[in-house]
């Protein structure tokens, strides 16, 4: 099997993943439910969890990670805190290439005509000049992807982040395709209220964590609350700390299986293995350039990337080439809008389904890129009739 897709999550996981989950699972107690043994076992564990992700971010203060079941959640409890408070002209401005994690939240608090799009180049990259001459008189705040699912495209989101700031607005990054990957210091990001993540994409843990970084003084409103083992007295949920977000049993077997997985990035640091993967992704461009019948998608500007990259045949439905892709080398990767239909708009490849998406990640090579260009030049060659 050629795992090509590591965008929508990882594999293999580092085998202490699994050991850390399995071990959780054998714990008798739970994380802030009593004080026994196996109580303060399991919040020694999600400690140890906030501390490796506030390392691995660059974050003072671990009690700013909140873990969240999903990104998707995380998302949904952000949007709809800073839409809230909308009154009837306000607008919401979110990136060009936004997934449905933030697009269909962003919706149905506002309705899509006050979910406006920030200005971007072809590609779908901020223009920072055209965003420094806009008015943002009734804007809530911004929404951004930090890399696309489709493209890999980075957006500039510190200097996004200083537009923010100078006009006193919240940023809220989605960086489910690049925390892990790309490296990141979240104290440096000016105006940054809120940075989510999947646990089980580039940080390498199971699925079922979704771990957000909240900056010192952004206290969303929660989406859900009920009991989390402290105050349980009152009729309300706790001001301040985690815990405020994280209402229900925690999901330890997967906080474990992630708190593992972070001690891999001691090893093989996030700087390290972005240089390998931006050369690797430059080497698979390189060669797919090349093969006749092959068209890349969305490469329109020389952006920063990270290593997913989306192609076409022109004529053969992207969903027949990834089946083709399966039965002739046994390579995974994934075809369709990949929840992202702003994304294809975009780069013009909604209206052909989508794209056939290449995502790299530990483990690709150049002997598997060898092997998927003869298989794609072939499945070209016969107009998708294998
Ligand atoms: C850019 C982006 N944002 C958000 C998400 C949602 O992540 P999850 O499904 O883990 O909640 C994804 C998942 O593919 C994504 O690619």
């Amino acid at each position: 099997m050629i795992y090509l897709d590591h965008a929508t999550t990882a594999h293999p996981r580092h085998p202490g993943v699994a050991e850390a989950m399995q071990s959780a699972l054998h714990l008798a107690g739970s994380v802030g439910r009593g004080g026994h043994g196996g109580a303060r076992a399991a919040g020694e564990i999600v400690s140890g969890c906030r501390r490796g992700l506030a390392q691995l971010l660059g974050v003072a203060d671990e009690s700013r990670m909140v873990l969240f079941p999903s990104s998707t959640l995380a998302l949904s409890t952000v949007i709809s805190d800073l839409c809230g408070a909308a009154s009837s002209d306000s607008v919401l401005w979110i990136g060009a290439l936004e997934h449905n994690a933030v697009w269909r939240p962003a919706v149905r608090a506002l309705g899509e005509q006050r979910v406006r799009a920030l200005p971007v180049d072809v590609g779908g990259q901020v223009d920072l000049d055209r965003l420094s001459r806009l008015d943002p008189g009734a804007v809530l705040g911004v929404v951004l992807q930090h890399a696309s699912n489709v493209t890999g495209l980075i957006q500039p989101i510190e200097e996004v982040g200083a537009w923010c700031q100078q006009h006193s607005l919240p940023l809220v990054v989605d960086g489910a395709q690049s925390a892990g990957i790309v490296p990141l210091h979240l104290a440096r990001c000016p105006g940054l209220v809120a940075f989510t993540m999947a646990g089980h994409k580039h940080l390498g843990g199971p699925p079922g964590v979704g771990p957000c970084y909240l900056a010192p003084g952004y206290e969303p409103e929660p989406l859900w609350i009920g009991g989390n083992g402290v105050d349980s007295a009152l009729p309300t949920i706790p001001d301040g700390g985690p815990g405020r977000f994280e209402s229900g049993t925690p999901n330890l077997p997967g906080i474990a299986g992630l708190e593992a997985a972070l001690r891999d990035f001691d090893e093989h640091p996030v700087a390290a293995r972005f240089e390998e993967l931006v050369l690797l992704r430059g080497r698979w461009c390189e060669a797919l350039r090349d093969v006749p019948g092959v068209e890349l998608c969305g490469e329109h500007s020389a952006a920063p990337r990270t290593p997913v990259l989306a192609l076409n045949l022109p004529g053969i439905d992207p969903e027949q080439v990834t089946a083709q892709l399966e039965a002739t080398i046994g390579a995974r990767c994934r075809a369709g809008l990949q929840c992202a239909p702003l994304a294809h708009r975009h780069i013009g490849t909604f209206d052909v389904g989508g794209t056939v998406r290449i995502a790299l990640g530990p483990g690709s090579d150049d002997r598997q890129r060898d092997q998927v260009i003869e298989a794609l030049g072939a499945i070209a060659a016969e107009g998708g009739h294998a």
